[in-house]
């Protein structure tokens, strides 16, 4: 079967996941949506597919299987309730929302249309992090630890706390996503954010952020990252996620994940593009109508949001933040 694929958004994701499925072969991209029509018209010229600058007439004149939202993250809930309205599954740019009443209102539709659906958390899709599942299997962590040292984001808009929600809500969300992966549920964040690397003139955002959280396991957790630096710094410390049992340390990074324990060493290295093993579950899953494929749906990723949108509440009023009060406060 050939899956019909409309994409909405044109940019620098929508250009990464086109190329993803161009590897795919059942994967067909029939319609792009981009208010720049320029976008639009060069990303389906490469796919013959025909070229919209507003989504709602595209959603309106296409038959499609599918539906890919790589919009900016304040443009993620509007097209996404549009598409599970019209009963149709969809694959989202994370993090999913920039608020927990908007990610609630998707979640909502998701639920009452009974759509699969797919937030690019891709990190959980590669072999890194099925292996580390595999290794840890019901052993206990002690500790999760995440780091991200990175530079000014390279997307002008994502630069700005208030379009793009910070670097804890924009990035480092695939990394406590992790940590609440492998750690279990997180129950409490505290988080303090500087703002001291640059001016707001320069960047009006934190630069600096650091976060302590509980998980309902017993494990504690932590995260720092900055955009301070220079992206040179990725080539010596590469984002991270540490996961600590007793005597056996993990170490999960883009290209792949380090077993340690007092015996030996090991590695295991991801294959491929980052961001393929997401776009090839996605696919079969509409493909086959079979959720089983998906490892990051909506419901699934709910708490992974609200765990960074906690943490800028937590910077913000200075006392840790609950995540269950923090997400029932939130109404659709
Ligand atoms: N998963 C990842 O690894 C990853 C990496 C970077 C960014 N992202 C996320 O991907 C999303 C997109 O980021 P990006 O870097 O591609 O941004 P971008 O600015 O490069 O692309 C967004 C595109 O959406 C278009 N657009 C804006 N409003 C629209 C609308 N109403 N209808 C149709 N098109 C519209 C813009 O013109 C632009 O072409 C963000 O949510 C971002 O956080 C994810």
């Amino acid at each position: 079967m050939t899956v019909r694929i409309g994409l909405i958004g044109a940019g620098r994701m929508g250009n990464v996941h086109a190329g993803c499925l161009k590897e795919i072969p059942e994967a067909k991209i029939v319609a792009v949506a981009d208010i720049l029509p320029e976008r639009a018209q060069t990303l389906s010229a490469q796919w013959n597919a025909n070229a919209y600058t507003d989504y709602r007439t595209l959603l309106d004149r296409e038959k499609l299987d599918a539906v890919y939202i790589c919009t900016p993250t304040g443009v993620h809930a509007e097209p996404a309730l549009a598409v599970a309205e019209r009963g149709l599954p969809f694959f989202v740019e994370k993090p999913l929302a920039l608020t927990m009443r908007d990610a609630k209102r998707v979640a909502r539709a998701v639920e009452r249309a009974r759509v699969l659906s797919c937030v690019c958390y891709h990190w959980r899709y590669t072999n890194a992090v099925i292996k580390a599942q595999e290794i840890l299997a019901e052993r206990a962590l002690a500790l999760t630890a995440a780091q991200w040292w990175w530079t000014l984001p390279p997307v002008m808009w994502l630069r700005d706390k208030d379009l793009g929600g910070g670097q804890v809500v924009d990035q480092t969300t695939h990394l406590t996503d992790l940590c609440q992966f492998f750690g279990g549920d997180v129950t409490e964040v505290y988080a303090a954010y500087s703002h001291t690397a640059y001016t707001d003139a320069e960047l009006h955002n934190w630069d600096g952020y650091s976060l302590a959280f509980k998980h309902t396991r017993g494990a504690v957790g932590s995260l720092r990252c900055t955009y301070a630096l220079f992206k040179e710094i990725a080539d010596y410390e590469p984002p991270r996620v540490d996961l600590i049992a007793r005597e056996m340390f993990l170490r999960i990074t883009p290209t792949e994940l380090t077993v340690v324990t007092p015996q030996d060493r090991q590695e295991y290295r991801n294959e491929g593009a980052h961001h393929f093993g997401v776009n090839r579950a996605f696919v079969s899953a509409i493909e086959q109508n079979d959720a089983a494929y998906i490892r990051s749906s909506v419901p699934e990723t709910l708490r992974s949001l609200a765990l960074t949108l906690a943490a800028n509440e937590s910077a913000r009023i200075g006392n840790p933040v609950n995540l269950d009060r923090f997400i029932e406060q939130a109404k659709p």
